[in-house]
């Protein structure tokens, strides 16, 4: 097997509904992310798609940016001639922009290393899921973004100025006011050598990551085709991210929280058959790319993304299940969601309760002294004092409300 560059970072895309967040990730990697019947119906992206780019030097191009990526390679060359030297590799990670889809977007981001925001250079700033995905990912904590003003093709420079100054003033006072802001126009490929140049300036490799082996479970599947025989029948597949350690083919892994037995849940174990990112077969997993794990289980355990927001690790080194949680509430104050200001809490409430990458539905059971007690419709394995965030129905659109720290 030849020597398997390691993906050492993952950027994930934000950005209200059609600004061109896929058409942007076609544009760096060549490849169309949407492989659903259904997304390919509704032209919308419903899951989250993820893909692998090389980063590319390119030494005599002309100009500032001089790192490209696989969907700017012309017939396998630098678009000057160069003969392109792969640099590094890059995880993307592209969510959909619905509202009704923020849970995945929020699950998707709980463990990335960037954002590239799309904005849609004909519309006015901010949109209502560019806020909201930039809430979330403030949320995180994140602290790199770059902005891709998109649809350049589609305004006249004046527009492009004005809207320009709308997003400065969008993210002025807030972590990501210095963003790069870079004009692009995704379908017809113009800039996108800035863009791919920035992720590699911006965004360092993850360093080798030591501790227990754990990853969160982002999407999970039966890749065997209606009708296979049960002696071909391969195992379930699990696609996540690794947030720390690293495991091996042939390793024993646990899945939490498991199955449910009654009103307990029964920890999963199994073995890593494989290990894959994209089509590449490797040896071993860790953080920066998102990786396929093949196991022994029965497929039917997998199919249809059930095990998404487990965490996946060796056995007897996963945090504690939750059925139910208290968690101390903070709101989340963004300059143009004042609406949010008065949003409270009533018993009987329905929230959704997102935690690594799981989204849950949660009943509220009270809400005093800013101590937030919920009932889990389905359980998660996380640690205590984990950041979760929680959105609610407000005025029948889903907002991100604020966060709470898991007390106990
Ligand atoms: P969701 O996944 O539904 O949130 O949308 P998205 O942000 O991924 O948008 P998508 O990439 O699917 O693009 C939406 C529409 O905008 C498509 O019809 C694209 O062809 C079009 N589009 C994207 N980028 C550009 C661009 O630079 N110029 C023009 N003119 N159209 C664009
Ligand atoms: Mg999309
Ligand atoms: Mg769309």
């Amino acid at each position: 097997m030849s020597r398997y560059i390691y993906p050492d970072a993952i950027i994930a895309t934000a950005g209200h509904v059609d600004h061109g967040k896929t058409t942007l990730v076609h544009a760096l990697s060549g490849v169309w992310v949407a492989r659903y019947s259904e997304e390919i119906k509704r032209a919308m992206t419903v899951k989250l798609g993820y893909i692998t780019i090389g980063l590319y030097e390119c030494q005599s191009m002309e100009g500032e940016f001089r790192i490209i990526s696989d969907g700017l390679l012309k017939d396998g060359k630098c678009p000057n001639g160069d003969e392109p030297v792969l640099k590094r590799k890059v995880s993307i990670l592209d969510v959909p922009g619905h509202e009704v889809l923020i849970s995945t977007m929020i699950s998707g981001i709980s463990y990335i290393d960037a954002a590239m925001l799309v904005v849609d250079a004909s519309m006015p700033v901010p949109q209502p899921q560019t806020e909201e995905h930039f809430t979330a990912l403030t949320i995180m904590g994140l602290n790199k973004l770059i902005v891709a003003q998109n649809k350049l093709d589609l305004v006249s420079k004046e527009q492009a100025l004005d809207n320009y100054k709308q997003i400065k003033r969008f993210l002025g006072n807030t972590w990501a006011k210095n963003s790069p802001i870079i004009p692009v126009s995704s379908l017809h490929r113009i800039n996108i050598e800035a863009i791919s140049s920035l992720i590699d300036q911006l965004v360092p490799p993850r360093e080798v990551s030591s501790g227990d082996f754990r990853m969160l479970v982002l999407r999970s599947f039966n890749v065997n085709k209606p009708g296979t025989t049960p002696d071909k029948l391969i195992g379930g597949v699990l696609g996540g991210t690794v947030t720390k350690g690293s495991a091996k083919v042939g390793d024993e892994i646990e899945i939490r929280p498991g199955l449910k037995l009654g009103n307990k849940y029964e920890p999963i174990i199994t073995k890593i058959v494989s290990i894959a990112i994209g089509n590449e077969y490797i040896e071993e997993a860790r953080p920066g790319g998102l990786v396929g794990i093949g196991t022994e289980l029965d497929p039917a355990l997998t199919k249809a993304d059930s095990l998404v927001g487990s965490v996946v690790g060796k056995p007897g080194t996963l945090p504690p299940v939750w059925s139910e949680m208290t968690l101390e509430f903070s709101r989340i104050e963004m300059p143009s969601n004042s609406s949010l200001k008065d949003v409270t809490f009533k018993p009987k409430d329905i929230v959704m309760i997102h935690v690594g990458s799981a989204a849950v539905m949660g009943i509220v059971k009270g809400f005093h002294g800013g101590k937030l007690d919920v009932t889990l419709r389905k359980a998660v394995s996380t640690e205590q004092s984990s950041k979760v965030v929680i959105t609610k129905q407000v005025n029948n659109r889903w907002r991100i409300v604020g966060y709470g720290i898991l007390k106990d």
